[in-house]
């Protein structure tokens, strides 16, 4: 089942009725420009999790609905922005099952698509006038494009050290998931105790969500992901799969290869792949990114207010049963 269909028995009535306020909200903001306007509404209809959003809804404990409405569409605008720009960086041509902006309207304009709803992030979240917010998410957009130059800086180079792994996935993905938890805690004004444990809670969050995303690119299913499968290797990127793999493979050259040539055949693909499948390596990733979901409910023990721990436990399960 996708987190969107299980979402909707996952997320309070709370919840869900703000996150439609949020789509009318980023439904305002996306149709303002002439010139980038088709790709923006392109990127809004194609069906994104929003669990980003809705982690601020819930952390705002759905109070404070002047702050936590833009504060929760930021979070999506900084997301889909970096999305777009990633996909003209990968060259992809499908996410979420659709055309991407970069291969649907070419190089330039997903480039100006990006940096506009960039921007517009920003702007949205400046409207609750509180500047800590901003720097919360100005720090994380920074760490986001630091994960990217990492990752492309060690691309097609298979002999390096799992921690820049870990290093990647907290600067590219969990990072985002923090500032998500964190903006939504400070507009609810909860205590420097209660905000710490949000913002712990959403950066174990999203390295589960990060480990769980490199193993569906093992095992997910083209359709239901909306993208293209395998991609992780083609595009030589070491992911946790592949370092479990090579720590356990004695003929590694397989898998070597694969990483670090980078015109590889659809062949030497599906048997690096399949190498990868034969190994303990997917099993061993699933439990990491379990424990990580443990960590993150764990720090949910010193909130005050049982349906919002008890949703914020529902939507951490989730995201590792998770298959797009
Ligand atoms: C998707 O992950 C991409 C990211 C999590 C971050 C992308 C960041 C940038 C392009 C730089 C920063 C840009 C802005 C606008 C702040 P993935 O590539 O692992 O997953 P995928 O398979 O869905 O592409
Ligand atoms: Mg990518």
């Amino acid at each position: 089942m996708s987190l969107n269909t299980s979402a909707k028995s996952t997320l309070s009535k709370n919840t869900k009725k703000l996150m439609v306020k949020v789509d009318d909200e980023l439904k305002n903001i996306l149709s303002n420009s002439k010139t980038v306007k088709q790709g923006c509404l392109d990127t809004l209809s194609s069906g994104g999790k929003k669990v980003r959003p809705a982690l601020t809804i819930i952390c705002g404990h759905h109070q404070n609905e002047q702050q936590l409405i833009p504060a929760a569409a930021s979070l999506e605008l900084l997301h889909s922005a970096s999305l777009i720009h990633d996909d003209v960086l990968d060259y992809s041509k499908t996410r979420r099952g659709k055309p991407t902006v970069y291969a649907k309207y070419g190089y330039d304009y997903a480039l100006k698509t990006g940096d506009f709803i960039f921007s517009s992030a920003f702007l949205t979240l400046s409207r609750c006038n509180n500047p800590k917010l901003n720097r919360i998410l100005a720090a994380s957009a920074f760490k986001l494009s630091l994960g990217e130059i990492l990752q492309r800086n060690t691309a097609y180079n298979a002999r390096q050290n799992i921690d820049l792994y870990y290093k990647k996935i907290a600067f590219k993905t969990a990072s985002l998931f923090r500032a998500a938890c964190l903006i939504g805690a400070y507009c609810a004004d909860l205590g420097e105790a209660e905000v710490e444990a949000l913002g712990d809670y959403g950066h174990n969050l999203g390295l589960a969500f990060q480990v769980f995303d490199d193993i569906l690119d093992f095992i997910g299913d083209e359709r239901t992901m909306g993208k293209a499968v395998a991609s992780d290797i083609r595009d030589g990127m070491m992911t946790l799969p592949i370092f479990l793999a090579l720590d356990e493979l004695s003929e590694k050259s397989v898998l070597v290869n694969a990483v670090q040539n980078r015109d590889n055949s659809d062949e030497e693909i599906l048997e690096a792949v399949v190498l990868v499948k034969q190994t303990k390596a997917i099993k061993k990733s699933r439990s990491q990114a379990k424990d990580y979901i443990g960590k993150a409910i764990a720090s949910l023990n010193i909130l005050k207010t049982g349906n919002i721990k008890d949703e914020l436990t529902r939507l951490a399960n989730l995201v590792i049963e998770r298959n797009m």
